[in-house]
């Protein structure tokens, strides 16, 4: 079968980066779906890998997390899932990728894809929306079901594909959503997917949020630099605040910054479930359903703002480069083959 991958880690500019190649269809577990890929989206943890995970054995590494596309084979244990059924979800770092005209996939991290939505829409979705649930929903202890009412968050990358997610999230649960953009297009994203205050994250953030009003927040999800906010984070932390990370550091944390405030802080890892196989595993899947019931039910957006097609290897030399640059808006799609 077609798929896109490569053998040596170089720059994007490199048209041996990413590249056509034949790999076999992937043999199907008994928890596995094997899913014939109609659309995927790139992610930093793309860019990352292309940069530092080596090629073994003279295989080609074939990247690609999120993906939506029709079941093909289902797995002896599998149930709830049938052929033809269309899914979508963001796959397993410990597996081979995406990038790929078959996959196989542990159908309990993968959820039914939006019935409104293209394939294309849906395969934008679910790494950033699995990533921006788990940090507001279990890390930072904000109530799925409302209630969140005089509660606020800080969100700091709103514009990205996770923060794009985050803020719609974070509002839909009645939380008030303070975020970061720094030039006129991320600032009117954000604003459109309903942020209430947008700050300049390439000025100090506090002086900005006491322009608003706002003193401390009761929660803060960082979806940047994780040591050059650090500070920040702390000083803006209410006490017995919460703060999420999903961005590794480049250097050790001082966590008694938090200590006086008695404020917590944790990581979020959206491969955790899959990687460690751990009992609650088909929570990705569930809470898959769940966003795709709310794009169905109109209470989210989508946030693909580009598509290429097909799903070549120039394409996602393009897309990964587009996102390189640090000032991608949203997702970045392929399609078709
Ligand atoms: N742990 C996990 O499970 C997990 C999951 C998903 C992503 N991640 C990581 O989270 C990060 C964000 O992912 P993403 O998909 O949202 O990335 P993305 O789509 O590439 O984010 C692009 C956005 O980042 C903003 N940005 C750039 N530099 C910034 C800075 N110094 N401070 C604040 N915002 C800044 C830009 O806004 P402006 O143009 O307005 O400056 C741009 O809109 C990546 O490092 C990714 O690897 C981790």
């Amino acid at each position: 079968m077609k798929a896109i991958g490569y053998f040596e880690n170089l720059p994007t500019t490199d048209d041996k980066s990413l590249l056509a190649v034949e790999v076999p269809i992937p043999a199907v577990g008994p928890n596995d779906l094997l899913v014939q890929v109609h659309a995927v989206s790139v992610n930093p943890v793309d860019t990352k890998q292309r940069k530092r995970k080596p090629s073994q054995e003279g295989e080609p590494v074939v990247l690609g997390y999120d993906a939506a596309g029709v079941v093909t084979q289902v797995g002896a244990e599998v149930s709830g899932f049938q052929v033809g059924d269309q899914v979508y979800y963001a796959g397993d770092i410990t597996r081979p990728g995406t990038n790929s005209e078959f996959h196989a996939v542990d159908a309990r991290i993968v959820g039914h894809k939006p019935r409104s939505l293209s394939l294309a829409q849906s395969a934008a979705l679910p790494l950033t929306s699995l990533t921006a649930y788990e940090a507001i929903f279990e890390h930072l202890g904000f109530s799925v079901q409302g209630g969140n009412e005089g509660k606020a968050v800080l969100i700091i990358g709103g514009a990205g594909g996770v923060g794009s997610m985050a803020i719609q999230m974070a509002k839909m649960a009645g939380i008030k959503v303070i975020t970061t953009a720094s030039r006129p297009e991320t600032i009117e994203w954000v604003t459109h997917l309903g942020a209430d205050i947008v700050l300049d994250h390439r000025q100090p953030l506090a002086p900005q949020l006491q322009a608003n009003g706002v003193q401390m927040v009761d929660a803060i999800f960082n979806t940047a630099d994780t040591a050059g906010y650090w500070k920040q984070m702390a000083d803006l932390i209410k006490p017995f605040g919460h703060i999420c990370s999903i961005v590794e550091s480049k250097e050790p944390l001082d966590l008694t910054l938090l200590m006086a405030k008695s404020a917590s802080f944790s990581w979020e890892l959206m491969f955790t479930r899959s990687m460690f196989q751990t009992p609650d595993m088909i929570r990705q899947q569930e809470i898959l359903n769940q966003v795709a019931q709310w794009f169905d039910d109109g209470k989210l957006q989508v946030t693909a703002t580009k598509s290429l097609e097909p799903i070549s290897a120039e394409n996602l030399r393009e897309a990964h480069a587009l996102l390189e640059s640090g000032k991608s808006v949203g997702k970045i799609v392929l399609h078709g083959w």
